[in-house]
């Protein structure tokens, strides 16, 4: 077996080990009965440890070193070994007792935020958070950085993104967002009050299904549950899981999850099977996995020809709700914006506004310039001043969010990186496909989902996300791409 087949072997036993553990995390949050909950932890916590210790041996770290000086390798096959040597050395900078001491912060973490949260008292939570920033910052020295330390944890997300880069960018969501959601907020409302009716849940899912299959979301490979948390898992190309929530008394949940992680599933099935375990079968980042799911939510799903097309279907599900809205009153429903508390139910602009809190606050906490006990406070005044809303209790602020209590410091920014991208990603495509919109208006989304599999899919891990960006586009990652949408978008919407 040539050196390369060898390599290629153990990633695909690493990967075997891992998708095992993403099968049962499925089953944990779709049909897992509450009892299983015990044994489930310890399941999978043993399968971390095994792909913990396959990932680290030392035959890997030879074959993985003596494969990055083999010039015979093809481009493809050198990436991979580029991109696995560099995995191979973070994990190596972990020891066992940090591993374990994490693992168990997070756990402890978690609880004390559940409990927090239902409550609404954020001192039941305090002590585990600061006891898990603290190993956060050590976490950011083991694994290095250049500039700034929180580059270290955005880096776990987003490989090669700076913070310094992300300033640019939030700065240019402060400068030009701002101003245009006041203008918005200037003019008379919306109404969306029909999308709140009673929605039969079964009628609602059989909608959603359809909607995936005109995605071009294969049933084949992949299949459809009900979470309290929607999400996308995969455990090899042709095995793409989804989920969706309903809720009778608001539409907008079974819609928007299911186009959403549609989205995010379409790239997973688009992967190339033959690379199973390797880099160049693996998305490239959470920042490009977003573009994918928010290019179909935004750029299609809320959009005036996708329901040139759907809203008819839908009104004939539900006669009752929709005999008096037309498919221009229920797209301007869809599209409205007002800043509120819950960054999952903002909508696309101010949605901006709830990341960019969060990458503040992130960034100064890992740095050291505030401290866990400063939270509330300071999230209080941040939302005063970006989004002008009161916040009347940590619930519905400071602890909305779980990501904190599972350790995941710089996850955020990826949700905006991807709103981002999308534009970016759309407009390009609607310059290199000029029928597309009017084939959109025909409930075809195929020249679409045809398009993005050569451009983004196919191609795995083979480019970095900013070098994906310049090979699609042409140029680097522009916030103007983004502001240019959303001005054509809502200046016509609000009569600006
Ligand atoms: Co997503």
């Amino acid at each position: 077996m040539t050196n390369y087949l060898k390599y290629k072997s153990i990633m695909n036993k690493i990967a075997d080990v891992q998708y095992s553990s993403a099968v049962l995390n499925w089953d944990q949050e779709t049909y897992m009965p509450p009892k299983g909950a015990a044994f489930r932890a310890q399941q999978l916590a043993t399968l971390a440890g095994i792909a913990h210790e396959l990932s680290t041996t030392e035959e890997l770290g030879h074959l993985l070193i003596s494969l990055s000086q083999d010039n015979s390798l093809s481009e493809k096959e050198k990436r991979n070994i580029k991109e696995s040597l560099k995995k191979y050395n973070d994990n190596k900078k972990y020891t066992t007792s940090f591993v374990e001491e994490l693992s168990k912060s997070i756990s402890e973490a978690f609880q004390a935020w559940q409990e927090a949260k239902k409550t609404s008292n954020f001192s039941l939570y305090a002590p585990y958070l600061e006891k898990l920033v603290k190993l956060k910052r050590e976490e950011c020295k083991l694994l290095g950085y250049v500039e700034h330390p929180y580059d270290a944890m955005l880096n776990q997300y987003e490989p090669d993104a700076k913070t310094a880069d992300l300033e640019v960018l939030f700065a240019d969501v402060r400068n030009q967002l701002v101003a245009f959601v006041k203008k918005i907020a200037a003019k008379p409302q919306n109404n969306d009050s029909f999308m709140y009716l009673h929605f039969d849940k079964d009628k609602q899912w059989e909608f959603g299904v359809g909607l995936l299959k005109q995605m071009g979301y294969d049933f084949e490979a992949g299949r459809q549950d009900i979470s309290s948390h929607p999400f996308t898992t995969n455990f090899n190309s042709e095995d793409v899981r989804v989920t969706t929530r309903t809720n009778e008394n608001n539409l907008n949940e079974m819609i928007w999850s299911c186009i959403h992680e549609g989205g995010h599933a379409l790239y997973e099935q688009g992967l190339p099977v033959s690379e199973y375990g390797l880099p160049s079968g693996e998305y490239i980042s959470l920042g490009i996995h977003e573009s994918q799911s928010r290019l179909w939510e935004n750029n299609v799903g809320r959009s005036l020809p996708y329901w040139n097309t759907n809203f008819s279907s839908l009104q004939k599900i539900f006669p009752e709700n929709f005999k008096n809205v037309s498919t221009e009153d229920f797209y301007k429903a869809m599209n409205i914006v007002k800043p509120s508390l819950i960054r999952t139910s903002a909508d696309e602009l101010t949605y901006h506004f709830h990341i960019l809190i969060r990458f503040e606050i992130e960034k100064a906490l890992i740095q050291g310039s505030i401290e866990v006990k400063d939270l509330p406070d300071y999230w209080n005044e941040k939302y005063k001043e970006y989004l002008g809303v009161e916040v009347p209790n940590d619930a519905q602020g400071v602890l909305q969010d779980i990501h904190w209590s599972h350790g995941s410091f710089g996850y955020f920014p990826t949700y905006s990186l991807g709103s981002f991208y999308a534009a970016q990603f759309f407009a390009q495509a609607l310059k290199e496909i000029p029928e597309l919109e009017s084939e959109i208006e025909k409930g075809n989304t195929k020249p679409l989902l045809d398009w993005l599999r050569e451009k983004v899919h196919i191609h795995g891990k083979y480019y970095t996300a900013a070098e994906l960006c310049l090979f699609i586009t042409g140029e680097k990652l522009n916030f103007n791409y983004f502001m240019a949408y959303a001005t054509k978008k809502y200046s016509r919407l609000y009569h600006l």
